[in-house]
Protein backbone atom coordinates (compact mmCIF):
# COMPACT_ATOMS: atom_id res chain seq x y z
CA UNK A 1 0.00 0.00 0.00
CA UNK A 2 1.32 3.65 -1.02
CA UNK A 3 2.14 6.03 1.55
CA UNK A 4 -1.29 7.49 2.32
CA UNK A 5 -2.80 8.04 5.83
CA UNK A 6 -6.17 5.38 6.87
CA UNK A 7 -8.43 6.38 8.81
CA UNK A 8 -10.94 3.32 9.25
CA UNK A 9 -14.78 4.47 10.02
CA UNK A 10 -17.00 1.62 12.12
CA UNK A 11 -19.60 1.38 14.29
CA UNK A 12 -17.87 0.54 16.93
CA UNK A 13 -14.21 1.68 18.35
CA UNK A 14 -12.11 -1.94 18.03
CA UNK A 15 -12.75 -2.13 22.28
CA UNK A 16 -15.14 -1.22 24.54
CA UNK A 17 -15.04 0.00 27.45
CA UNK A 18 -16.47 -2.14 30.78
CA UNK A 19 -16.94 -0.51 33.94
CA UNK A 20 -16.22 -2.79 37.06
CA UNK A 21 -18.72 -2.59 39.96
CA UNK A 22 -16.60 -0.96 41.85
CA UNK A 23 -16.35 1.90 39.18
CA UNK A 24 -13.05 1.09 37.71
CA UNK A 25 -13.04 1.15 33.95
CA UNK A 26 -10.94 -0.90 31.89
CA UNK A 27 -11.32 -2.16 27.61
CA UNK A 28 -11.84 -5.28 25.98
CA UNK A 29 -12.06 -6.26 22.46
CA UNK A 30 -15.47 -5.34 21.03
CA UNK A 31 -17.78 -8.41 19.79
CA UNK A 32 -18.47 -9.30 15.61
CA UNK A 33 -16.39 -10.30 12.69
CA UNK A 34 -15.30 -6.95 12.31
CA UNK A 35 -13.49 -6.12 14.84
CA UNK A 36 -12.00 -9.86 14.70
CA UNK A 37 -10.92 -8.74 10.61
CA UNK A 38 -9.70 -4.99 11.34
CA UNK A 39 -7.73 -5.06 14.41
CA UNK A 40 -4.95 -7.29 12.97
CA UNK A 41 -4.77 -5.16 9.45
CA UNK A 42 -4.37 -1.96 11.69
CA UNK A 43 -1.90 -3.61 14.30
CA UNK A 44 0.60 -3.31 11.18
CA UNK A 45 -1.24 -0.49 9.25
CA UNK A 46 -1.57 1.84 12.26
CA UNK A 47 -4.67 4.50 11.07
CA UNK A 48 -7.20 6.69 12.81
CA UNK A 49 -10.26 4.88 14.23
CA UNK A 50 -13.55 6.66 14.26
CA UNK A 51 -16.00 4.80 16.31
CA UNK A 52 -19.11 4.73 18.48
CA UNK A 53 -17.46 3.42 22.35
CA UNK A 54 -20.38 1.27 23.25
CA UNK A 55 -21.94 3.27 26.22
CA UNK A 56 -24.79 5.83 25.84
CA UNK A 57 -24.28 8.89 26.25
CA UNK A 58 -20.09 8.52 27.05
CA UNK A 59 -18.16 11.73 26.05
CA UNK A 60 -14.54 10.35 25.29
CA UNK A 61 -11.10 12.21 24.44
CA UNK A 62 -9.40 11.19 21.57
CA UNK A 63 -6.52 8.67 22.70
CA UNK A 64 -3.89 6.52 21.41
CA UNK A 65 -4.24 2.34 21.65
CA UNK A 66 -0.91 0.65 19.95
CA UNK A 67 -0.60 1.98 16.50
CA UNK A 68 -3.91 3.51 16.53
CA UNK A 69 -5.54 6.94 17.28
CA UNK A 70 -8.75 6.29 18.35
CA UNK A 71 -11.19 9.16 18.27
CA UNK A 72 -14.73 8.34 20.09
CA UNK A 73 -18.17 9.65 18.63
CA UNK A 74 -20.70 9.40 21.67
CA UNK A 75 -24.60 8.51 21.21
CA UNK A 76 -27.52 9.71 22.88
CA UNK A 77 -30.09 7.60 24.10
CA UNK A 78 -32.30 8.92 20.95
CA UNK A 79 -29.59 8.20 18.92
CA UNK A 80 -29.03 4.60 19.83
CA UNK A 81 -32.73 3.68 19.53
CA UNK A 82 -32.88 5.35 16.60
CA UNK A 83 -29.74 5.01 14.58
CA UNK A 84 -28.36 1.75 16.14
CA UNK A 85 -31.50 -0.47 17.89
CA UNK A 86 -33.69 0.78 15.44
CA UNK A 87 -32.53 1.39 11.78
CA UNK A 88 -29.38 -0.46 11.76
CA UNK A 89 -30.91 -3.62 13.88
CA UNK A 90 -34.09 -3.73 13.32
CA UNK A 91 -34.57 -2.77 9.55
CA UNK A 92 -31.27 -3.00 7.84
CA UNK A 93 -29.76 -6.24 9.80
CA UNK A 94 -32.86 -8.50 9.26
CA UNK A 95 -34.14 -7.14 5.96
CA UNK A 96 -29.60 -7.44 4.64
CA UNK A 97 -30.03 -11.15 6.17
CA UNK A 98 -33.19 -12.84 4.07
CA UNK A 99 -35.89 -10.85 6.32
CA UNK A 100 -35.30 -14.48 8.89
CA UNK A 101 -36.95 -11.96 11.68
CA UNK A 102 -39.23 -9.03 10.44
CA UNK A 103 -37.51 -5.74 9.95
CA UNK A 104 -39.37 -2.41 10.46
CA UNK A 105 -39.11 0.68 8.69
CA UNK A 106 -40.10 3.36 10.53
CA UNK A 107 -39.32 7.28 9.72
CA UNK A 108 -38.41 8.37 12.80
CA UNK A 109 -35.70 5.49 12.71
CA UNK A 110 -34.36 6.41 9.65
CA UNK A 111 -33.99 10.23 10.26
CA UNK A 112 -31.97 9.58 13.24
CA UNK A 113 -30.33 7.00 10.85
CA UNK A 114 -29.41 9.88 8.85
CA UNK A 115 -28.71 12.03 11.41
CA UNK A 116 -25.83 9.80 13.29
CA UNK A 117 -24.16 8.96 9.80
CA UNK A 118 -23.57 12.77 9.49
CA UNK A 119 -22.38 13.07 12.31
CA UNK A 120 -19.90 10.71 11.53
CA UNK A 121 -19.21 12.75 8.07
CA UNK A 122 -18.53 15.54 9.72
CA UNK A 123 -16.67 14.31 12.53
CA UNK A 124 -14.16 12.57 9.59
CA UNK A 125 -14.17 15.30 7.33
CA UNK A 126 -12.60 17.78 10.27
CA UNK A 127 -10.08 15.36 11.60
CA UNK A 128 -9.15 13.30 8.40
CA UNK A 129 -5.40 14.50 6.93
CA UNK A 130 -5.16 15.72 2.86
CA UNK A 131 -5.64 12.54 0.87
CA UNK A 132 -5.87 10.26 3.04
CA UNK A 133 -7.83 7.12 2.25
CA UNK A 134 -10.58 6.67 4.63
CA UNK A 135 -12.11 3.16 4.66
CA UNK A 136 -16.11 3.13 6.31
CA UNK A 137 -17.64 -0.24 7.38
CA UNK A 138 -20.85 -1.91 7.14
CA UNK A 139 -24.50 -1.41 7.64
CA UNK A 140 -24.94 1.24 10.34
CA UNK A 141 -22.56 4.00 7.43
CA UNK A 142 -24.32 3.66 4.66
CA UNK A 143 -24.73 7.15 3.75
CA UNK A 144 -21.00 8.26 5.29
CA UNK A 145 -19.09 7.93 1.94
CA UNK A 146 -20.97 10.46 -0.18
CA UNK A 147 -21.64 12.89 2.81
CA UNK A 148 -17.61 12.94 3.57
CA UNK A 149 -17.16 13.16 -0.71
CA UNK A 150 -19.24 16.55 -0.25
CA UNK A 151 -17.19 18.42 1.75
CA UNK A 152 -13.55 16.38 1.41
CA UNK A 153 -13.09 15.69 -2.33
CA UNK A 154 -9.41 15.35 -2.06
CA UNK A 155 -9.90 12.01 0.17
CA UNK A 156 -10.05 8.83 -1.67
CA UNK A 157 -13.13 6.56 0.12
CA UNK A 158 -13.54 3.11 0.55
CA UNK A 159 -16.56 1.22 1.71
CA UNK A 160 -16.81 -2.54 2.96
CA UNK A 161 -19.98 -4.68 3.35
CA UNK A 162 -18.94 -7.29 6.59
CA UNK A 163 -22.77 -8.70 5.72
CA UNK A 164 -25.00 -9.68 2.68
CA UNK A 165 -26.27 -7.11 0.68
CA UNK A 166 -29.91 -8.19 -0.38
CA UNK A 167 -31.28 -9.65 -3.02
CA UNK A 168 -33.29 -7.43 -5.24
CA UNK A 169 -36.51 -8.17 -4.42
CA UNK A 170 -35.82 -7.84 -0.85
CA UNK A 171 -34.09 -4.14 -1.61
CA UNK A 172 -36.60 -2.90 -3.67
CA UNK A 173 -38.85 -3.57 -0.15
CA UNK A 174 -36.67 -0.54 1.40
CA UNK A 175 -38.55 2.86 1.52
CA UNK A 176 -34.49 4.37 1.43
CA UNK A 177 -33.48 2.74 -0.91
CA UNK A 178 -32.08 5.00 -4.03
CA UNK A 179 -30.40 7.24 -0.38
CA UNK A 180 -28.75 4.23 1.10
CA UNK A 181 -27.43 3.56 -2.67
CA UNK A 182 -26.54 7.04 -3.34
CA UNK A 183 -25.06 6.97 -0.10
CA UNK A 184 -22.59 4.07 -0.75
CA UNK A 185 -22.03 5.56 -4.60
CA UNK A 186 -20.03 8.20 -2.86
CA UNK A 187 -17.12 5.85 -2.34
CA UNK A 188 -14.38 4.90 -5.11
CA UNK A 189 -14.52 1.23 -4.13
CA UNK A 190 -17.57 -0.73 -2.48
CA UNK A 191 -16.45 -3.73 -1.25
CA UNK A 192 -18.93 -7.18 -0.71
CA UNK A 193 -18.05 -10.92 0.80
CA UNK A 194 -19.48 -12.53 -1.75
CA UNK A 195 -19.75 -11.89 -6.19
CA UNK A 196 -23.91 -12.18 -5.21
CA UNK A 197 -24.06 -9.60 -2.65
CA UNK A 198 -21.97 -7.33 -5.34
CA UNK A 199 -24.17 -8.30 -8.31
CA UNK A 200 -27.09 -7.62 -6.11
CA UNK A 201 -25.57 -4.01 -5.72
CA UNK A 202 -24.56 -3.28 -9.18
CA UNK A 203 -28.24 -3.93 -9.98
CA UNK A 204 -29.77 -1.19 -7.23
CA UNK A 205 -26.90 1.25 -8.70
CA UNK A 206 -28.69 0.34 -11.68
CA UNK A 207 -32.32 0.67 -11.54
CA UNK A 208 -32.55 3.31 -8.52
CA UNK A 209 -29.71 5.75 -9.44
CA UNK A 210 -29.04 5.63 -13.21
CA UNK A 211 -25.39 3.97 -12.94
CA UNK A 212 -24.43 1.83 -15.85
CA UNK A 213 -22.23 -1.29 -15.05
CA UNK A 214 -19.41 -2.57 -17.36
CA UNK A 215 -18.48 -5.82 -15.31
CA UNK A 216 -17.45 -4.83 -11.89
CA UNK A 217 -17.32 -1.15 -12.64
CA UNK A 218 -20.35 1.59 -12.30
CA UNK A 219 -20.38 4.79 -14.44
CA UNK A 220 -22.37 7.14 -12.60
CA UNK A 221 -24.23 9.84 -14.66
CA UNK A 222 -22.55 13.25 -14.65
CA UNK A 223 -22.54 15.29 -11.96
CA UNK A 224 -23.64 19.48 -12.58
CA UNK A 225 -20.10 20.13 -13.89
CA UNK A 226 -20.75 17.69 -16.40
CA UNK A 227 -17.78 15.34 -14.36
CA UNK A 228 -18.29 11.77 -14.42
CA UNK A 229 -16.98 9.26 -11.75
CA UNK A 230 -16.65 5.63 -11.66
CA UNK A 231 -17.26 3.18 -8.99
CA UNK A 232 -15.64 -0.26 -8.46
CA UNK A 233 -18.24 -2.75 -7.05
CA UNK A 234 -16.64 -6.06 -6.23
CA UNK A 235 -16.29 -9.29 -3.72
CA UNK A 236 -13.42 -8.97 -1.60
CA UNK A 237 -13.92 -12.40 0.94
CA UNK A 238 -12.53 -11.24 4.19
CA UNK A 239 -10.35 -13.57 6.01
CA UNK A 240 -8.67 -13.95 9.76
CA UNK A 241 -5.07 -13.60 10.92
CA UNK A 242 -4.79 -17.14 10.25
CA UNK A 243 -0.50 -17.50 11.25
CA UNK A 244 -2.03 -15.49 14.49
CA UNK A 245 -4.21 -19.01 15.05
CA UNK A 246 -2.05 -21.15 14.01
CA UNK A 247 0.52 -20.01 16.61
CA UNK A 248 -1.66 -20.17 19.39
CA UNK A 249 -2.98 -23.53 19.20
CA UNK A 250 0.66 -24.47 19.13
CA UNK A 251 1.69 -23.21 21.99
CA UNK A 252 1.40 -25.76 25.01
CA UNK A 253 -0.44 -23.30 27.61
CA UNK A 254 -3.60 -23.63 25.03
CA UNK A 255 -2.76 -27.01 24.45
CA UNK A 256 -2.79 -27.93 28.30
CA UNK A 257 -6.14 -26.16 28.67
CA UNK A 258 -7.31 -28.08 25.75
CA UNK A 259 -7.06 -31.31 27.14
CA UNK A 260 -8.38 -29.77 30.68
CA UNK A 261 -11.37 -29.04 29.04
CA UNK A 262 -12.03 -32.57 26.85
CA UNK A 263 -11.46 -33.97 31.16
CA UNK A 264 -13.38 -31.25 32.61
CA UNK A 265 -16.23 -32.26 30.26
CA UNK A 266 -16.40 -36.11 31.34
CA UNK A 267 -13.80 -37.33 28.42
CA UNK A 268 -16.78 -37.43 25.76
CA UNK A 269 -15.76 -39.62 22.73
CA UNK A 270 -17.23 -36.10 20.40
CA UNK A 271 -16.96 -32.82 21.43
CA UNK A 272 -19.43 -30.63 19.01
CA UNK A 273 -19.05 -27.36 19.34
CA UNK A 274 -21.12 -24.08 18.34
CA UNK A 275 -19.81 -20.60 18.80
CA UNK A 276 -21.78 -17.88 17.70
CA UNK A 277 -22.72 -14.46 18.81
CA UNK A 278 -26.15 -14.77 20.12
CA UNK A 279 -28.00 -13.73 16.88
CA UNK A 280 -31.14 -15.34 15.40
CA UNK A 281 -29.10 -15.29 12.11
CA UNK A 282 -27.11 -18.18 13.43
CA UNK A 283 -29.23 -20.54 13.56
CA UNK A 284 -28.46 -22.10 16.93
CA UNK A 285 -32.46 -23.21 17.26
CA UNK A 286 -32.06 -25.53 14.07
CA UNK A 287 -28.94 -26.95 15.14
CA UNK A 288 -30.25 -27.63 18.92
CA UNK A 289 -33.84 -29.08 17.31
CA UNK A 290 -31.40 -31.42 15.28
CA UNK A 291 -28.86 -32.32 18.04
CA UNK A 292 -32.16 -33.27 20.14
CA UNK A 293 -33.23 -35.62 17.90
CA UNK A 294 -30.12 -37.04 17.58
CA UNK A 295 -30.45 -37.64 21.60
CA UNK A 296 -34.14 -38.76 21.17
CA UNK A 297 -33.50 -41.53 18.83
CA UNK A 298 -30.35 -42.92 20.52
CA UNK A 299 -27.97 -41.50 18.11
CA UNK A 300 -25.89 -38.94 20.46
CA UNK A 301 -25.67 -41.25 23.74
CA UNK A 302 -25.13 -38.97 26.58
CA UNK A 303 -21.20 -39.30 27.84
CA UNK A 304 -20.49 -40.05 24.54
CA UNK A 305 -21.16 -37.28 22.53
CA UNK A 306 -21.80 -33.84 24.19
CA UNK A 307 -22.05 -30.05 22.18
CA UNK A 308 -20.61 -27.29 23.58
CA UNK A 309 -22.63 -23.69 22.41
CA UNK A 310 -20.79 -20.43 23.11
CA UNK A 311 -23.37 -18.10 22.66
CA UNK A 312 -21.83 -14.47 23.04
CA UNK A 313 -24.49 -11.61 24.79
CA UNK A 314 -25.41 -9.45 21.55
CA UNK A 315 -27.81 -6.54 21.05
CA UNK A 316 -29.69 -7.77 24.39
CA UNK A 317 -31.60 -5.02 24.28
CA UNK A 318 -33.22 -5.44 20.87
CA UNK A 319 -37.07 -7.50 21.30
CA UNK A 320 -36.19 -9.75 19.22
CA UNK A 321 -32.91 -10.60 20.84
CA UNK A 322 -34.26 -11.16 23.69
CA UNK A 323 -37.05 -13.29 22.38
CA UNK A 324 -34.45 -15.57 21.22
CA UNK A 325 -32.37 -15.58 24.52
CA UNK A 326 -35.75 -17.30 26.21
CA UNK A 327 -36.06 -19.52 23.23
CA UNK A 328 -32.85 -20.79 23.44
CA UNK A 329 -32.11 -21.23 26.75
CA UNK A 330 -35.60 -23.03 27.16
CA UNK A 331 -34.60 -25.70 24.33
CA UNK A 332 -31.40 -26.23 26.32
CA UNK A 333 -32.92 -26.72 29.32
CA UNK A 334 -35.90 -29.13 28.05
CA UNK A 335 -32.88 -30.92 26.38
CA UNK A 336 -30.76 -31.25 29.44
CA UNK A 337 -33.73 -31.94 31.46
CA UNK A 338 -34.79 -34.95 29.42
CA UNK A 339 -31.50 -35.90 28.30
CA UNK A 340 -29.18 -35.53 31.13
CA UNK A 341 -27.88 -37.45 34.43
CA UNK A 342 -26.58 -36.04 37.42
CA UNK A 343 -23.53 -34.48 36.98
CA UNK A 344 -23.96 -34.94 33.09
CA UNK A 345 -25.42 -32.92 30.68
CA UNK A 346 -25.82 -33.46 26.48
CA UNK A 347 -25.06 -29.28 25.81
CA UNK A 348 -23.06 -27.26 27.95
CA UNK A 349 -24.45 -23.84 27.26
CA UNK A 350 -22.32 -20.62 27.85
CA UNK A 351 -23.95 -17.04 27.03
CA UNK A 352 -20.14 -15.24 27.98
CA UNK A 353 -17.22 -13.98 25.69
CA UNK A 354 -14.07 -16.00 25.89
CA UNK A 355 -10.85 -14.55 25.23
CA UNK A 356 -8.17 -15.70 22.08
CA UNK A 357 -6.75 -18.07 24.22
CA UNK A 358 -9.79 -20.10 25.31
CA UNK A 359 -11.03 -19.87 22.18
CA UNK A 360 -8.26 -21.33 20.66
CA UNK A 361 -7.93 -24.20 22.96
CA UNK A 362 -11.91 -24.81 22.53
CA UNK A 363 -11.23 -25.46 18.92
CA UNK A 364 -9.08 -27.53 19.74
CA UNK A 365 -10.80 -29.75 22.12
CA UNK A 366 -13.95 -29.48 19.10
CA UNK A 367 -14.03 -33.04 17.27
CA UNK A 368 -16.22 -30.62 14.95
CA UNK A 369 -17.46 -27.29 14.53
CA UNK A 370 -21.17 -26.69 13.66
CA UNK A 371 -21.79 -23.34 12.23
CA UNK A 372 -25.30 -23.63 10.56
CA UNK A 373 -26.10 -20.06 9.46
CA UNK A 374 -29.16 -19.22 7.87
CA UNK A 375 -27.96 -15.77 6.21
CA UNK A 376 -24.41 -15.02 7.30
CA UNK A 377 -22.01 -12.48 5.09
CA UNK A 378 -18.70 -14.86 5.50
CA UNK A 379 -18.71 -16.38 9.45
CA UNK A 380 -15.13 -16.15 10.87
CA UNK A 381 -15.79 -18.60 13.17
CA UNK A 382 -15.47 -21.40 10.41
CA UNK A 383 -12.22 -19.97 9.23
CA UNK A 384 -10.58 -19.67 12.78
CA UNK A 385 -11.45 -23.37 13.58
CA UNK A 386 -10.04 -24.36 10.41
CA UNK A 387 -6.73 -22.24 11.00
CA UNK A 388 -6.40 -23.44 14.66
CA UNK A 389 -6.43 -27.15 13.36
CA UNK A 390 -2.77 -27.14 12.83
CA UNK A 391 -2.77 -31.36 13.26
CA UNK A 392 -5.27 -31.52 10.42
CA UNK A 393 -8.02 -33.37 12.02
CA UNK A 394 -11.30 -32.25 13.15
CA UNK A 395 -14.71 -31.78 10.95
CA UNK A 396 -16.30 -28.60 10.23
CA UNK A 397 -20.12 -28.71 9.49
CA UNK A 398 -20.77 -25.26 7.63
CA UNK A 399 -24.29 -24.05 6.59
CA UNK A 400 -23.92 -23.55 2.31
CA UNK A 401 -25.59 -20.01 3.58
CA UNK A 402 -22.39 -18.32 4.96
CA UNK A 403 -19.86 -16.34 2.42
CA UNK A 404 -17.23 -18.55 3.76
CA UNK A 405 -18.87 -21.27 1.95
CA UNK A 406 -18.05 -20.33 -1.54
CA UNK A 407 -14.12 -21.11 -0.12
CA UNK A 408 -14.56 -23.72 2.33
CA UNK A 409 -15.62 -25.61 -0.36
CA UNK A 410 -14.46 -29.16 1.55
CA UNK A 411 -16.57 -28.47 4.59
CA UNK A 412 -19.19 -31.26 5.37
CA UNK A 413 -21.71 -28.54 3.82
CA UNK A 414 -25.34 -28.14 5.26
CA UNK A 415 -28.83 -26.42 4.72
CA UNK A 416 -29.50 -25.82 8.01
CA UNK A 417 -33.86 -25.67 7.42
CA UNK A 418 -32.91 -29.51 6.20
CA UNK A 419 -33.43 -30.94 10.16
CA UNK A 420 -33.42 -34.09 8.54
CA UNK A 421 -30.08 -33.05 6.48
CA UNK A 422 -28.42 -31.68 9.54
CA UNK A 423 -28.65 -34.88 11.24
CA UNK A 424 -27.39 -36.66 8.76
CA UNK A 425 -24.67 -34.13 8.43
CA UNK A 426 -23.66 -34.44 12.06
CA UNK A 427 -23.80 -38.30 12.44
CA UNK A 428 -21.48 -38.24 9.23
CA UNK A 429 -19.02 -35.46 11.36
CA UNK A 430 -19.28 -37.56 14.36
CA UNK A 431 -18.10 -40.79 12.35
CA UNK A 432 -15.75 -39.94 9.74
CA UNK A 433 -12.55 -41.75 9.78
CA UNK A 434 -9.58 -39.90 10.17
CA UNK A 435 -8.30 -40.19 6.69
CA UNK A 436 -10.65 -38.23 5.21
CA UNK A 437 -10.90 -36.07 8.35
CA UNK A 438 -7.15 -35.34 6.95
CA UNK A 439 -7.58 -35.03 3.69
CA UNK A 440 -10.66 -32.48 4.09
CA UNK A 441 -8.81 -30.48 6.91
CA UNK A 442 -5.79 -29.88 4.68
CA UNK A 443 -7.51 -28.52 1.84
CA UNK A 444 -10.00 -26.41 4.14
CA UNK A 445 -6.27 -25.32 5.65
CA UNK A 446 -4.98 -24.49 2.41
CA UNK A 447 -8.20 -22.33 1.54
CA UNK A 448 -7.88 -19.74 4.78
CA UNK A 449 -3.76 -19.37 4.50
CA UNK A 450 -4.15 -18.85 0.67
CA UNK A 451 -6.41 -15.99 1.54
CA UNK A 452 -5.78 -14.59 5.12
CA UNK A 453 -6.73 -10.93 6.46
CA UNK A 454 -3.76 -9.41 5.65
CA UNK A 455 -3.96 -10.69 1.50
CA UNK A 456 -7.75 -9.55 1.79
CA UNK A 457 -6.40 -5.88 3.16
CA UNK A 458 -3.45 -5.67 0.60
CA UNK A 459 -5.95 -6.26 -2.15
CA UNK A 460 -8.76 -3.82 -0.88
CA UNK A 461 -6.13 -1.08 -0.91
CA UNK A 462 -4.55 -2.18 -3.72
CA UNK A 463 -7.84 -1.77 -5.83
CA UNK A 464 -8.97 1.29 -3.68
CA UNK A 465 -5.60 3.01 -4.63
CA UNK A 466 -6.14 1.78 -8.42
CA UNK A 467 -9.46 4.20 -8.44
CA UNK A 468 -7.81 7.34 -6.80
CA UNK A 469 -5.35 7.22 -9.20
CA UNK A 470 -8.00 6.92 -12.37
CA UNK A 471 -10.28 9.40 -9.93
CA UNK A 472 -7.16 11.77 -10.31
CA UNK A 473 -6.11 11.81 -14.37
CA UNK A 474 -10.09 12.04 -14.91
CA UNK A 475 -9.98 14.99 -13.30
C1 LIG B 1 -21.44 -8.10 13.02
C2 LIG B 1 -21.50 -6.79 12.24
C3 LIG B 1 -20.66 -5.71 12.92
C4 LIG B 1 -21.04 -5.60 14.39
C5 LIG B 1 -20.93 -6.96 15.08
C6 LIG B 1 -21.35 -6.92 16.55
O1 LIG B 1 -20.16 -8.65 12.92
O2 LIG B 1 -21.08 -6.98 10.90
O3 LIG B 1 -20.84 -4.47 12.28
O4 LIG B 1 -20.22 -4.67 15.04
O5 LIG B 1 -21.75 -7.87 14.38
O6 LIG B 1 -22.61 -6.35 16.70
P1 LIG B 1 -22.82 -5.04 17.56
O7 LIG B 1 -24.21 -4.58 17.23
O8 LIG B 1 -22.66 -5.48 18.97
O9 LIG B 1 -21.78 -4.04 17.16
Amino acid sequence: VGSREIVVVANRLPVDRVVGPDGSSSWRTSPGGLVTAMESVVEELGCLWVGWPGDIDEELAPFELGAMRILPVSLSTEDFEGYYEGFSNGALWPLYHDVIAQPEFHREWWESYERVNRRFADTVAAEAPADAIVWVHDYQLQLVPAMLREQRPDLTIAFFLHIPFPARRLFAQLPWRREIVEGLLGADVVGFQREQDALSFRFAAERYCGALAHGNMLRLAADDDGRQRSVLAQEFPISIDAAAFARLAESPAVQRRAAEIRRELGDPDTVLLGVDRLDYTKGIRHRLKAFAELLAEGEAPLGEVVLVQVASPSRERVAAYRRLRDEVEQTVGRINGEHGAIGRTPVVYLHQGFSRDEMVALYLAADVLVVTALRDGMNLVAKEYVASRSDETGVLVLSEFTGAADELRRAVLVNPHDIEGMKAAFLRAIHMPEREQRRRMSALRAAVSGNDVRHWAENFLRATEAMAAQRETAL
